[in-house]
């Protein structure tokens, strides 16, 4: 049996098909996810940030344009080449990690903000990645997640079963010129609820943001989609 991470790592994508599907200007990564991530941020000057599935390294460059120092994590070795060529900051520490594992490499309280965007449906057991950024966030600091809304994947991929918590592959970018496979964990509502509260962390909001006005302006069609159903679910909790 493959460990999870040989599964869900970009390693196993053409990354440049990846960044040409979520870079277009009216991804939902831009349109939405971006926005919604941004608003839920605290002040980030001055700050230790750190962004778990940096991927090619988005957030890392906002929070550090932001002036935060940043150090970011990813399984894939492509999305962290990427990252590295193209953000040069002596204000960016990179790591390669599952993010299912320990990471000794990240110091005890120290972190303002954790950016998890996208990133824990591919992480099967949320319960110690929770009480390994309970280590690392400094008291009083955040955790801002997004992660795949369960009615979502629900409703695109059809399954039958809501409640079955399982490994699916879904293709991405089928619109486009260049789709690709990626795999992730579907689970119900209550297998990402529990987690959050049995974790120490106080929780500040779970909650599914509607598009906002710019969406409207650059997409009516994707406006109207996601305030119909949803897409993400966001989280933030504070230690
Ligand atoms: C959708 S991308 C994240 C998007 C990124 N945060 C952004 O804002 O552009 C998901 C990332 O999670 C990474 N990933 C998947 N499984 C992982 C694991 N077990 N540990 C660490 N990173 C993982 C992938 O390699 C990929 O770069």
């Amino acid at each position: 049996m493959p460990e999870d991470f040989e599964l869900t790592s970009y390693d196993n994508l053409n990354t440049d098909d990846y960044l040409e599907h979520v870079e277009r200007p009216l991804s939902w990564n831009n349109l939405y996810e971006r926005p919604a991530m941004i608003e839920r941020l605290p002040n980030l000057t001055g700050k230790n940030v750190l962004d778990l599935g940096c991927a090619s390294g988005y957030f890392s460059e906002y929070a550090l344009k932001q002036g935060a120092k940043v150090t970011a994590v990813d399984i894939s070795q492509k999305m962290l080449d990427k990252l590295a060529a193209s953000v040069k900051s002596e204000g960016l520490e990179i790591h390669r990690a599952d993010l299912a594992q320990p990471m000794p490499f990240l110091k005890t309280n120290n972190y303002d903000c954790v950016i998890a965007s996208l990133v824990l449906h591919y992480i099967k057991d949320w319960k110690p990645l929770l009480a390994e950024l309970y280590r690392v966030v400094k008291k009083g600091g955040r955790v801002i997640i997004s992660t795949h809304h369960p009615l979502a994947t629900f409703n695109h991929l059809e399954f039958d079963n809501y409640f079955e918590f399982k490994m699916v592959e879904e293709v991405w970018g089928q619109n486009g010129p260049h789709p690709f496979t990626v795999c992730y964990y579907k689970r119900p509502i209550n297998e990402i609820l529990r987690p959050i509260l049995e974790s120490e962390f106080k929780v500040i909001s779970i909650d599914e943001p509607l598009p906002n006005k710019k969406c409207k302006e650059l997409d009516p069609r994707s406006y109207k989609r996601l305030m119909e159903r949803p897409a993400f679910l966001f989280i933030v909790l504070e230690k």
